[in-house]
């Protein structure tokens, strides 16, 4: 076919490309479909997206973000021109970004001159030391709605986004769409897999301790002790079952917040209340630190928090050890935060294991067996400093303790 053809075929109207350079450039976007749908797994998918859409488009960066639900921020899900690390940190707002108009638009869009542009999102470029001169965004569904962005940053050559590019990165992003959905159903069968593991446990105790009550002319003290059990193993069912909601709900991102000012001191005094008797069982002295700082969050949700740190604290502690917990004003940033933080005198945690703490049912090896748990606490504690804004971080060293700090909003005295 002659580039003169093309001129006759709407299809190629306004297509820089001649029909050879087209028809290989679709047979690789076939190409690069058929690969995507031989993983499941989430990050290597949306790596494999990125680069593509680096390639067909030729442009110097391309990235996902996704719409975390429960805060109505963008985050940045893979991006080829920046550190997974540093992704982790950049939030990019629904409200005034170019990335935010494209999701609540729900429509594709082209900037020519960025350094024109009011609307974008100066942040992640000063963050990460790139500059942007021209982007094509285009939104990312799955069937039933628009779960983030895909972008593509600074065409090689000083060359214009054309409409070719905005097909091309269409089908990249419904395909990316389809991905992230499938791998997210494949995370969730994983949950209940474990979930259903986990409750196997105190109901085969259950049913241990039912046989053995049948049995005739049991002496009293056993039966008694046999009832025990049971009453310790049912308050578990409660216990899992309260925290597997917890998860599913927050996951979700169907937590509703009920944010109100409180006392922090009150909270902190209540919170060790409740846990003094499990931690006088094992010698553990609670100090909390004074502070007459207003919190302004869901009191509820931020109690939920600072016990099972606590709980954490005394559970990985050793023998007679101390739990100090104390807050610092945070005053970086547009808004005033306070930082919690519940250091111990435990185990500790090595570098290793620490990368891994916040995840669903994770648990450290070797203190596994010692100590009953889920491992859901601290994703619990995750989900719900997050749903605030916040954040939640560790520091440890191992045989002499951890520290576990999340900041949330305060009140401000000045204003
Ligand atoms: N203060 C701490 N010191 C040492 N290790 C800790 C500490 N807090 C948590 N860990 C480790 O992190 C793991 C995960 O903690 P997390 O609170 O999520 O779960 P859990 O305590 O095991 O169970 P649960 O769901 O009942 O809270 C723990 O199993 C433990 O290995
Ligand atoms: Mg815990």
């Amino acid at each position: 076919m002659s580039v003169e053809a093309n001129r006759t075929n709407p299809f190629f109207e306004e297509s820089p490309m001649n029909a050879n350079e087209l028809l290989t450039h679709y047979r690789r976007i076939i190409e690069i479909s058929n690969t995507l749908s031989s993983t499941y797994d989430l990050s290597t998918l949306l790596k494999r997206i990125v680069t593509a859409a680096k390639e067909l488009l030729r442009t110097e960066a391309a990235s996902i973000l996704l719409l975390d639900e429960a805060t109505g921020q963008l985050r940045f899900a893979h991006a080829s021109n920046i550190k997974p690390h540093e992704m982790e940190e950049i939030v990019v707002p629904l409200e005034g970004s170019i990335a935010g108009w494209i999701v609540t638009h729900g429509e594709p869009r082209v900037i020519e001159d960025l350094s024109q542009e009011t609307k974008h999102f100066q942040g992640v470029d000063k963050k990460i030391g790139f500059r942007s001169r021209n982007l094509l965004g285009v939104p990312m569904r799955t069937h039933k709605k628009v779960i983030g962005v895909m972008q593509a940053m600074n065409k090689e050559g000083d060359l214009r986004f054309n409409d070719d590019d905005i097909v091309t990165l269409r089908t990249l992003a419904s395909q990316a769409g389809i991905a992230i959905e499938n791998a997210r159903l494949f995370q969730q069968s994983d949950f209940i897999a474990e979930m259903v593991h986990e409750l196997r446990t105190p109901l085969m105790a259950l049913k241990a301790s039912t046989t053995l009550l049948q049995r005739d002319g049991l002496p009293e003290q056993k039966r008694e002790n046999i009832v025990n059990t049971m009453k310790g193993e049912t308050e578990r069912l409660i216990e899992l079952t309260d925290d597997f909601l917890n998860v599913a709900r927050l996951e979700s991102g169907r937590i509703s917040l009920t944010v109100a000012p409180f006392g922090l001191q009150e909270l902190l005094a209540e919170s060790a209340d409740v846990v003094q008797n499990q931690a006088a069982a094992k010698g553990i002295t609670i100090h909390i630190t004074e502070t007459d700082v207003i919190a302004e969050a869901d009191r509820g949700k931020i109690k939920q928090v600072i016990l099972n740190l606590l709980t954490n604290a005394i559970k990985y502690n050793r023998k007679d050890g101390t739990i100090t917990v104390f807050t610092v004003l945070d005053t970086e940033g547009d808004h005033p935060f306070v930082q919690v933080s519940v250091q111990d005198t435990g185990y500790g945690i090595s570098r290793e294991h620490q990368k891994n703490m916040f995840q669903k049912f994770y648990r450290v090896p070797t203190t596994e067996n010692v100590e009953r748990g889920t491992g859901l606490g601290l994703t619990i504690c995750k989900h719900i400093i997050e749903a605030h804004g916040g954040r939640i971080w560790l520091d440890s060293e191992e045989n002499v303790g951890s520290t576990f700090s999340f900041n949330v909003p305060r009140l401000d005295p000045e204003e």
